[in-house]
């Protein structure tokens, strides 16, 4: 059966069933469900004629060996876990296609001068601890151990949920690959935005993943009577961070391709009759080059000192992760380029403005991206969907590009 879509269709419905939620799917890093779910997945990798594994921080690793065993691989996939109230495809539906590849190389016998690996990345979102990369971090030898003390919503702090899921804080280094394990890694995944689907395309190629910032930003206020106390001798918290907030939104509209957003935000003590005291936000700024992405937080933390100035609301940014903008390998694009058009399909570069794993393992490899088109450019979202002719499409490109895979120079 070649290149089944509804298997890899119906492998992204199935995976939703691993949800902490039945009314929102959400999959977060080291939970019960994304065990259950990596467990799933390396029986598609076993039913695909690879080996499957459960690496050092969760990654589930398939293996399909070349010609000869043990040789350099080529490795595909993308993450299992997913943001709150998630998409069935963003991340999954990159494992489900890459393992269907495998599958029909298996099918027919096909043996090549190189290994194929698959990989489900334990954590690419970072929702639960706010690092985010987690997986891809670990698997390229550059996981910062300071993250084990981040805590989630809970206090439960990394570590913690390391050995309640069975996995060893002190082991997590033996994730890391070698050097020249890995000639390159290449991603598809949906592109969470609208130019395919704009152009009239099924499939296009990514020329670079856009860096990003993510803060966790504290306003000190006074808590203080609702009923008594004068509005001009207020020292409101809440009020301080929801002028930031649009300060954030005027920031990044006044500059091109900038994006800044506020994705959570809290008030304390939280309740109706009180003044705020405390408040706090996350903050997310990219840009397609690091430099506008510099200059768009400068511009944005000279605003917050004067809204803490004139309110006496004292701000606190506290940075909780970056990724500079990852270029991707142009002899990578030009395969890519060269499988689309060998579809017919005028090959389309664009670039990637939400973050993707390829940021951390182009520390040992040469990364690209494939994209596929979604419906109304939707992420992040339950309405996340697409076409079963594109995954077709973009499972016939993938599997072209893996036979034809030239390692690139390096
Ligand atoms: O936030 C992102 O860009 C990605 O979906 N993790
Ligand atoms: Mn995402
Ligand atoms: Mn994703």
């Amino acid at each position: 059966m070649p290149l089944d879509t509804q298997r890899i269709l119906s492998r992204c419905e199935a995976l939703a069933r691993h949800t902490e939620s039945r009314e929102a799917l959400t999959r977060v890093f080291l939970s019960p469900q994304q065990a259950a779910a990596s467990a799933e997945v390396a029986d598609w990798m076993r039913a695909a004629g690879m080996t499957a594994r459960i690496d050092a921080i969760g990654n589930v690793v398939g293996r399909y060996e070349g010609r000869d065993p043990g040789a350099p691989c080529l490795l595909l996939g993308s993450h299992l876990d997913t943001v709150r109230d998630a998409g069935r495809y963003d991340g999954i539906l990159g494992v489900a296609i890459a393992v269907e590849c495998v599958a029909d190389l298996a099918a027919r016998g096909v043996r090549l001068p190189f290994a194929v690996e698959v990989v489900g990345f334990a954590d690419e979102e970072g929702v639960r601890f706010a690092a985010t990369l987690l997986g891809s971090r670990a698997l390229a030898g550059t996981f910062d151990l300071q993250v084990l003390d981040n805590v989630d919503d809970d206090g439960v702090s990394m570590r913690e949920a390391l050995v309640a899921a069975g996995l060893s804080p002190d082991r997590i280094g033996d994730a890391a690959r070698a050097r020249g394990e890995v000639l390159a890694f290449v991603e598809l995944h949906i592109e969470q935005g609208p130019v395919l689907e704009r152009l009239g395309l099924p499939v296009g190629v990514v020329t670079a993943i856009s860096g990003s910032y993510r803060f966790r930003v504290d306003v000190a206020g006074r808590a203080g009577h609702a009923g008594t106390v004068p509005m001009h001798l207020r020292r409101d918290a809440l009020a301080a961070a929801a002028e930031c907030v649009l300060v954030v939104e005027r920031v990044a509209q006044s500059r091109p391709h900038v994006v800044a957003t506020v994705g959570t935000i809290e008030a304390a003590p939280g309740a109706i009759n009180v003044i705020p005291g405390r408040a706090h936000f996350s903050l997310d700024v990219r840009a397609p080059t690091d430099l506008a992405r510099q200059q768009a937080f400068a511009g944005i933390r000279v605003e917050f000192a004067a809204i803490a100035a004139r309110r006496d609301c004292p701000i606190t940014i506290t940075p909780l992760w970056e990724a500079a903008t990852t270029t991707c390998d142009d002899d990578l694009q030009r395969q890519l380029a060269a499988a689309i058009e060998a579809e017919g399909i005028v090959s389309h570069l664009l670039p990637s403005g939400a973050g993707h794993d390829g940021m951390a393992i182009v520390a040992i490899a040469p990364v690209a991206m494939l994209f596929l088109r979604c419906i109304g450019g939707i992420s992040h979202n339950p309405a996340e969907a697409v076409r079963e002719d594109d995954v077709g499409t973009g499972a016939r490109v993938l599997l072209r590009f893996i036979e034809q895979f030239q390692p690139p120079r390096r």
